[in-house]
């Protein structure tokens, strides 16, 4: 049975893949006790005793405010953790499943960003996943990247999880209304990598060398976050709260935000047989689940 070795098995995406791979072969899942991304003799030393036939990295530095603060941290974990891996990688032969961010994108497209587009993070977080990302495409391994967006589900820290948790304890709340993302569930990010392994389970070194490259992995659409918080209210039947709209100027952070980050989804390329849902239909089967 093929060996996958996954990383960041607690996280919003790690926790869902660990469920959808458990068919598709013996999977090993760790979290930051088993392998630290901060500690690359610790990485080398975890991934020799398992060598694996496949690695899935879902671990991330993902605070993007504490970022601002921590950015060697950030830039370890999310960047220089892949040289580590990938040196294991070529040494034991397994291919890369690696995820990254709608934020490696300064916002100013206004369309759009494919993944032909040149990256320029604005941030301390997008700047650590480009070098995690570059780190990868040089490193001669097998690998897929997959960049995704606003991750959110019904467990971990995310924008549902809190909206739903304000709707209690609020009657308003005010949302930024001029950021423009993709709301993408972790478990739809978690079965398309499932379904796309099953398409490459019986060579997955030819599989991976052949189709190697980045793939935005989001459902289609685009919103902002004050029409995301809109229809999880209307999905959920909180009627009583009121959302008023706001400009990013009023809600500052330290961290600075693209404007405009909507993914053009191209993972369909390897995944001939599916769907690419609207945004707010997946979140209409989240919450009505
Ligand atoms: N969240 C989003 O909105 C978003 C958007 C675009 C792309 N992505 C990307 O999608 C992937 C999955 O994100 P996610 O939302 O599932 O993230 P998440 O819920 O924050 O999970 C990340 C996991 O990584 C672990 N981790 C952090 N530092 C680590 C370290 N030094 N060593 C080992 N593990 C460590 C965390 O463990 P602890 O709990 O112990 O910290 C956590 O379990 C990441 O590559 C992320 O960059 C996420």
């Amino acid at each position: 049975m093929t060996k996958i070795l996954l990383l960041g098995a607690n996280g919003q995406v790690g926790w869902e893949l660990h469920r959808c791979l458990m068919t598709i072969g013996e999977v090993i899942p760790t979290t930051r006790k088993e392998i630290d991304l901060a500690n690359d003799q610790n990485i080398v030393d975890a991934i020799s005793a398992i060598r694996p036939d496949l690695l899935i990295n879902a671990a991330a530095y993902t605070a993007v405010e504490k970022a601002e603060d921590e950015p060697e941290l950030a830039n370890q974990v999310n960047g220089y953790a892949l040289e580590a891996i990938s040196q294991c990688a070529k040494k034991y032969h397994f291919p890369l499943i690696h995820y990254s961010t709608d934020y490696v994108f300064d916002g100013t497209k206004g369309e759009p960003y494919t993944e032909k587009d040149t990256p320029n993070p604005i941030n301390a977080y997008g700047r650590s996943k480009l070098l995690g990302e570059q780190i990868l495409q040089v490193s001669g391994v097998p690998y897929l990247i997959f960049r995704t967006s606003w991750i959110y589900g019904m467990r971990g820290k995310n924008f549902l999880l809190t909206m739903l948790k304000l709707a209690q304890e609020c009657t308003e709340i005010k949302v930024v209304n001029d950021q423009y993302g993709i709301p993408t569930w972790s478990r739809f990010v978690a079965q398309v990598t499932a379904d796309v392994l099953v398409r490459g389970i019986d060579d997955l070194n030819n599989y991976f060398e052949s189709h190697a490259g980045v793939y935005h992995l989001t459902p289609s659409g685009a919103t902002t976050w004050y029409e995301f918080a809109k229809a999880i209210f209307a999905v959920a039947r909180h009627n009583l709260i009121q959302v008023l709209p706001i400009s990013s100027d009023e809600y500052p952070t330290k961290a600075k935000r693209p404007k405009f980050s909507v993914l053009k989804p191209n993972f369909q390329k390897l995944y001939s047989g599916g769907d690419c849902l609207d945004w707010l239909a997946v979140v209409k089967l989240v919450i009505e689940a």
